[in-house]
């Protein structure tokens, strides 16, 4: 674990305004995004080159800041730049404070932090199924394995505004051009205006689950809920799942608690035990809905 000082390379806003699943589903207006979503490059070749996919970084958001906020690694290249994409959402000071960043101004961070998603022996099929701003730790894992000849499919699904024609809004979605070229097949669904219809669950065919030797997903706790109570249904019962937690955490190093979960096997820290996890170890029902 490094702790750096980097400096910002560049900045993009890459989506318009969303919603979080969650926003109507318990009536949580603060849990609209006021100002999108943004991609945050970062020079910073000591967290960059430790990196592995499915880690974290903690990053210090200024003075109204007390405790440094958990951000997934995105992507990183041979420069020694680390990405952050993340979601500025009414009620995060922290991301706001990030995406106001410029070109060259200093960012302080630690990682990077927390455990990776790992393969296992055999796999050659990749399935990724990304919720929302679940995608953000899941293409650096593309990136990593289309490297090592994998063969990978890309499942996504974002809740959001339809367009007055009635079509869901393509800005709700990560830009096709900034996808890893070498994924087979992207399917992408956005979910219905009363947000009960269209999740990225329902992508999750027999067909795609019989092609995946291993699947990681990345989302919202219902859609991890959602997959537990329906494995024997989808299929999945044979199949490896890896599912990245995002919780809230207050050191990010084992140390104050914050983050702790009940798991098959005891209490575990997201920061330190996790942030992935075997779908079948987490006791969904002792998480709270609207994390
Ligand atoms: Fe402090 Fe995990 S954030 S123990």
């Amino acid at each position: 674990m490094r702790q750096v000082r980097a400096k910002v390379i560049r900045k993009e806003k890459l989506l318009g305004e969303l919603e979080r699943p969650d926003a109507r589903t318990f009536n949580r207006p603060e849990a609209r995004n006021t100002s999108g979503s943004w991609l945050v490059w970062l020079r910073c070749p000591e967290i960059a080159r430790e990196s592995e996919p499915g880690q974290f970084a903690m990053v210090r958001c200024g003075e109204e800041c007390p405790l440094p906020r958990p951000f997934s690694i995105h992507r990183v290249n041979d420069k020694g730049d680390l990405a952050l994409f993340f979601a500025v959402w009414a009620d995060g000071k922290g991301t706001e404070w990030l995406s106001q960043r410029q070109k060259n101004d200093t960012v302080e961070l630690f990682g990077p932090l927390g455990n990776n998603f790992t393969l296992k022996p055999g796999t050659s099929k990749v399935l990724l199924v990304a919720g929302g701003m679940g995608i953000a730790p899941l293409l650096f894992l593309a990136n990593q394995v289309l490297k090592d000849g994998l063969s990978v499919k890309l499942l996504r699904g974002a809740s959001g505004e339809y367009k007055p024609s009635g079509k869901p809004n393509p800005s709700q979605h990560y830009p096709e051009e900034l996808l890893p070229r070498g994924i087979e097949d992207v399917k992408t669904i956005t979910t219905s205006p009363d947000g009960r219809e269209k999740m990225v669950l329902d992508l999750l065919t027999p067909e795609v689950i019989n092609w995946a030797d291993q699947i990681f997903a990345c989302g919202p706790t219902a859609m991890y809920r959602d997959i537990a109570k329906r494995k024997k249904e989808l299929g999945l019962l044979e199949k490896s799942v890896q599912v990245s937690l995002e919780m809230r955490m207050g050191c990010g190093r084992g140390l104050c608690y914050a983050c702790t979960v009940k798991t098959k096997t005891g209490l575990k820290q997201v920061c330190k035990d996790g942030p992935v996890f075997e779908l079948d170890d987490i006791i969904w029902d002792e998480i709270a809905s609207n994390i």
